[in-house]
């Protein structure tokens, strides 16, 4: 029967049928090999065509020009090899019943002079961008001549390998840095009024149409209101718009913002912690200004806003592009009316910030995605069922039962506290990061909807655990703080967990000391300040926490600054002493011998976790494979080798945090890519 969801019904994009209204806009996942959008690249796209999506566009970024380097691991469109590979992913995802179309710029300023073949950059002006930090040679006609022609070649390969059409990118890159009057200035050599400034985008578009012919589908993503007091607002736009349309664009990706710094980037791709679907209104009054079709992403997240996007008509086709990230079966379990058992996307950012600090994007709680190599976004059956005993509800536990039991295994999951999710459910304490829950709270669902047995408020010693008569035990109990700091005085001082769980409420002068680098510190400091205490943040590291990435730490630095935080660098806690009625923090430096000393009502220190592994080295005796992980059996995704002459009756595992500190993707990848194979 056919649906009548306004999602699912198809769309006809110039001759390309869509067969329903989702789509993945561009995006860059750094998969790409050589420049390539080989097998990773391939898989990654074509398991979202598999789980139902409408059109997939690649290429986040793609780049047209050797002088236009990869900032992260963008494709080569400059290459011909490229064809073929395009050409297969094209086929596969086309097989697999989606559209696929790629994304094409030229970055201009925004990525680095000291990569790739090392050309200048060119920019129409030589304003340095405040991302990247490259300054920019001021474009030459000549160069506008020969990135016109890249432009031109770049559409003809996409067309060659047989996309369904191509994407100019005009947010932050080499097109609008033209066409926008802050970054093509007066006195410019290309800038001054309107016609002067849309010059440049007007030739790549006439170029790319004369390249592609009439018959291709070229669509443009542009900021249509930069909002910025010097930037392109709506009225030209929308102009400029116009313009494009009639030199042969056909739709429309709409963007509100810029995204020339971090700050300016987390508003255009926001968190968790900011309103849904912040530009959806503005992007239906831009489709009601416009003739072309129209589509739109920005933290539609959820289905019933996708569906209102629309069913209202503001937009021609939905983006909902990291919810794919984190479940690219989004549609298909839409059409199969399991739209509660959506893996959501909680707004982490973690995908964004994994580019620059892992050079891969990885999504916090599906580590699968990305990974279809070697991974299954479903599990299939395991050929025997097998009781299993999972120890501790935290990410890894609840993924390692979620994934047991999708299996078909018979498992007991054990969990201490009177709720699951260990520290993910101590970091949603933060307001802002509260959606955090959703791991939490969707592992739990899925866990009962395949029948794990989930015990809560259970103490999991030896006995309890041999009481199940386990095939498999898997130990996930987790970390507990490690408030140390190898100096005198380490009784005295507090942990972000007393801060965060809300065992303690410290007032007055707090110094947090951040030994560690990533969210916690960051977390317990914002709620210490929020409450009104006077807060220093102070680190041994020259920046700060160099694990919290740029699309993170905007976030965390208003915070800061709308509270007075210190923020204070390179400086290290050798010491902490009672003085008076409160306590004195020495505040060394890896770089000289000079202390300073702060007067401070108390000291939190953050330094990661220790293994909660006791329960783990009990049972190891009585294992068959004394906890022993086989690396290339994990690493293939294979079944744990059984020792043939082992006493043990059960295998045990030992997986996240309980292991080391780690994070929340590190703990699901554990589980994951173990249990697949149980
Ligand atoms: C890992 C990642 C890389 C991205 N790279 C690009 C890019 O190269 N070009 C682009 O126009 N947008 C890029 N985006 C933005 C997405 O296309 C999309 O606009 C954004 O994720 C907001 O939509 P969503 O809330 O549905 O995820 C990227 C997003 C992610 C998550
Ligand atoms: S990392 Fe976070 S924002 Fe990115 S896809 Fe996963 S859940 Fe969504």
């Amino acid at each position: 029967m056919p649906s009548h969801d306004p999602l699912l019904q198809p769309f006809r994009l110039k001759h390309v049928t869509l067969r329903n209204r989702v789509v993945s806009t561009s995006h860059e996942p750094a998969y790409a090999e050589d420049g390539m959008p080989k097998d990773r690249y391939r898989l990654y796209h074509h398991e979202k065509a598999v789980g139902g999506v409408g059109l997939t566009m690649i290429g986040g970024s793609a780049v047209v020009s050797p002088d236009s380097p990869p900032a992260f691991g963008n494709l080569l469109l400059y290459r011909d090899e490229i064809v073929p590979w395009l050409r297969r992913l094209a086929d596969d995802v086309h097989e697999a019943g989606a559209a696929v179309m790629c994304q094409v710029t030229h970055l201009g300023r925004r990525t680095s002079n000291f990569t790739g073949d090392w050309l200048p950059l060119v920019h129409p002006s030589p304003l340095r961008e405040p991302a990247h930090r490259s300054v920019p040679k001021v474009a030459e006609a000549w160069d506008l001549d020969r990135i016109v022609a890249d432009y031109a070649s770049a559409a003809q390969r996409c067309r060659d390998a047989g996309l369904d059409g191509i994407e100019l990118q005009s947010y932050g890159h080499l097109f609008d840095a033209f066409h926008s009057p802050a970054t093509n200035r007066d006195q410019d050599p290309f800038g001054g009024g309107f016609e002067e400034r849309t010059a440049f985008p007007r030739r790549v578009v006439q170029a790319v149409r004369a390249a592609v012919g009439p018959d291709f589908v070229v669509g443009l993503r542009m900021s249509m209101d930069e909002d910025s007091a010097d930037g392109l607002g709506r009225e030209e736009a929308l102009r400029a718009l116009g313009l494009y349309v009639g030199d042969g664009v056909d739709f429309l990706s709409v963007i509100r913002g810029s995204i020339g710094s971090d700050a300016t980037l987390a508003r255009v791709i926001p968190s968790m912690g900011t309103p849904s679907a912040p530009f959806l209104d503005f992007a239906g009054e831009i489709r009601r200004a416009t003739s072309v079709p129209v589509m739109h992403a920005s933290r539609i997240s959820d289905v019933a806003t996708a569906r209102h996007a629309i069913r209202e008509g503001l937009l021609d086709l939905v983006g909902m592009t990291r919810p794919q990230m984190a479940d690219p079966h989004l549609v298909a379990k839409v059409a199969a009316g399991e739209e509660d058992r959506i893996r959501p996307c909680v707004g982490a950012n973690y995908c964004l910030d994994a580019i620059y600090r892992s050079g891969e994007a990885t999504c916090i709680h599906n580590a699968a995605t990305g990974r279809e190599q070697t991974l299954l976004h479903v599990q299939p059956a395991a050929p025997r069922r097998r009781r299993a005993v999972v120890v501790g509800a935290g990410p890894a536990g609840l993924e390692a039962a979620r994934v047991l039991g999708e299996r078909g295994h018979q498992v007991v999951l054990l969990e201490a506290a009177d709720h699951p999710g260990g520290q993910v459910r101590l970091a949603s304490a933060s307001v802002r990061r509260r959606d955090l829950i959703g791991i939490v709270d969707w592992r739990v669902s899925e866990a009962k909807h395949h029948g794990v047995d989930l015990r809560c408020g259970t103490w999991a010693d030896v006995a309890t655990v041999l009481a199940e008569e386990p095939d498999v035990v898997v130990v996930a109990t987790g970390g507990l703080p490690d408030p140390t700091f190898g100096g005198e005085g380490e009784h005295l001082v507090l942990d972000t967990w007393d801060v965060m769980s809300g065992a303690v409420h410290p007032q007055g002068r707090v110094l947090v000391y951040d030994d560690h680098g990533a969210e916690p510190a960051l977390d317990a400091t914002e709620l210490l300040a929020a409450r009104g205490a006077l807060v220093e943040l102070v680190t041994p590291e020259r920046m700060l926490a160099p694990d919290v990435g740029s699309m993170n730490s905007p976030a965390y630095l208003r915070a800061f600054a709308e509270h007075d935080v210190t923020l204070t660098l390179a400086r290290r806690l050798v010491g902490v002493r009672r003085e008076g009625g409160g306590l004195v923090a020495r505040l060394g430096s890896g770089y000289t011998d000079l202390v300073v000393e702060r007067h401070v009502d108390h000291v939190v220190v953050e330094h990661g976790t220790l293994p909660n592994d006791e329960l783990y080295h009990e049972l190891v005796p009585l294992s068959s494979n004394r906890g022993a992980v086989d690396h290339p059996a994990l690493l293939g995704v294979r079944p744990q080798p059984v020792a043939p002459d082992a006493a043990g009756t059960f295998q045990l595992f030992r997986i996240g945090d309980a292991v080391t500190s780690r994070n929340i993707h590190a703990a699901v990848y554990d589980a994951l890519r173990l249990c697949s194979a149980v």
